[in-house]
């Protein structure tokens, strides 16, 4: 895809949810404008209609696009900070910050603790035990649908390998995954007509969901006090050879982080895998004609070139200085992922989909840093798994219609794709 610079700079304007309805070649041109001649543009603070809840008044953002810029702020959590927000630009209050998305949202010292005991209870064990389920899992998914020959991508084979992951390794019944994939899509909607409908207002929907995934949580975490078993939950409430546990709430709010960072970030990087795939037949093909050698790199350009996070907050603790721009304490930055995963700085020919590129140091998981995504690794295999599965078994699957986009400026979604496929048998 080659970019399209129509707008001018002054044309850009990222709070306008028109912008981000338009062609993908017209946004890419619009980043690659900002890149190069503005790479910290200063954007008001978006206004939110209808506000069910008091927004305290903020003071705008600066919109960082360039690679370098992202990676140098994600490096200096102590110049800017996490725990004022990390996924909304809107000052949101405390409560909720902290609430929705626990440690993504917070700095040193309860950042360290949180991701400690997170990092110790997702054991290499037990990472290695859902690593060894995600073929037969990926299995079932693709035998539900292979008689069909026709499918959504997203519906049908996207959508159910990580919400299947997440759920099982937290604990949660298979009667509950409906609850757990709807409100994961609500949250994440910003409001998209398809997930939030009639007249409830987007924060209501969004508050209403997590409480309903809290109260979920908080019947298994009874239950897993009781009856330990093998899972993360047990894991995370009964205290640790340190004596570190989660409480209730912390657990509440870990399990919002996973449903939402965990599912829809890997469901949206297998379906924009399989669109690029179907734009670029000769990728596929190379991919095809050395499965198990093209994958490690295959994966990583899947996630740069689908950049299913677009971008994460921060919120500058003092005067510093990045480029040549002065940031005052309390400035807010956005860190576009998605433009500098496009930046020509860094890569070679960064709007062509190359399967083998190396090196690809795509920032789709985040820049290094102490946020830098605790579940890569779990979701490098997924997307590597499902596709190469898909290889195997569908191998002329091939996206027949056009992507409808999840209206965000957030995550880079793709709500339904269209694919057709030579029926197959079950296994
Ligand atoms: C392709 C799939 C995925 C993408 C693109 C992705 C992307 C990201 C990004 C951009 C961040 C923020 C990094 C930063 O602020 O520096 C993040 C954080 C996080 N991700 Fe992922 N993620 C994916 C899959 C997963 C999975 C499968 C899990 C869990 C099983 C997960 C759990 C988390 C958690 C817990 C954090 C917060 C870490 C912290 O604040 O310390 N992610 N992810």
């Amino acid at each position: 895809m080659q970019p399209n610079q129509q707008l001018s700079l002054d044309q850009i304007d990222l709070n306008d949810m028109g912008f981000w309805e338009l062609p993908r070649d017209v946004r890419e041109g619009a980043f690659l404008t900002l890149r190069q001649h503005d790479p910290i543009r200063y954007y008001p603070e978006p206004i939110m209609e209808d506000s069910p809840i008091e927004l305290p008044a903020g003071n705008g953002y600066y919109a960082i696009t360039r690679h370098a810029d992202v990676a140098e702020i994600s490096r200096h959590p102590e110049l800017f900070c996490s725990s004022k927000g990390a996924t909304s630009v809107l000052d949101l209050p405390e409560e909720m910050v902290e609430y929705f998305a626990g440690m993504i949202n917070t700095d040193n010292p309860r950042h360290a603790r949180l991701r400690r005991i997170v990092s110790n209870a997702f054991n290499p064990r037990m990472i290695r035990s859902i690593e060894d389920s995600i073929g037969e899992l990926a299995d079932e998914v693709i035998d539900d649908i292979c008689e069909r020959g026709l499918v959504d991508v997203t519906v049908d084979l996207a959508a159910p390998l990580p919400l299947k992951i997440i759920c099982d390794l937290m604990g949660v019944p298979a009667s509950a995954y409906g609850e757990v994939f709807r409100c994961s899509n609500i949250i994440l909607s910003m409001g998209d007509p398809e997930y939030v409908t009639g007249d409830v207002h987007p924060i209501i929907a969004f508050i209403t969901a997590g409480a309903e995934l809290t109260a979920l949580m908080e019947d298994i975490a009874a239950h897993k006090m009781d009856n330990p078993g093998d899972d993360l939950t047990s894991a995370l409430i009964h205290a640790n050879i340190d004596g570190e546990a989660l409480t209730h709430g912390e657990l509440a709010s870990f399990f919002i982080l996973l449903v939402t960072a965990g599912n829809e970030t890997t469901r949206n990087a297998i379906t924009h895998g399989i669109l690029a795939q179907s734009l670029y037949p000769e990728q596929k093909a190379l991919w095809q004609a050395d499965l198990e050698g093209l994958t490690p790199t295959a994966v990583d350009e899947i996630v740069r070139w689908a950049s299913p996070v677009i971008w994460m907050r921060r919120t500058a603790t003092t005067t510093t200085t990045i480029g040549d721009h002065e940031f005052q304490e309390g400035d807010k930055v956005l860190l576009y992922y998605a433009s500098a995963n496009r930046d020509e700085a860094v890569f070679e020919d960064p709007f062509s989909f190359s399967l083998a590129r190396d090196p690809n140091p795509h920032l789709g998981f985040g820049a290094a840093g102490p946020h830098f995504c605790l579940g890569a690794h779990l979701a490098r295999r997924e997307v590597g798994v499902m596709l190469q599965a898909l290889h195997r078994r569908l191998p002329d699957l091939v996206a027949t219609g056009e992507p409808d986009y999840l209206r965000s400026n957030f995550v880079n979604g793709i709500k339904h794709l269209t694919a057709e496929f030579t029926p197959t048998p079950r296994r």
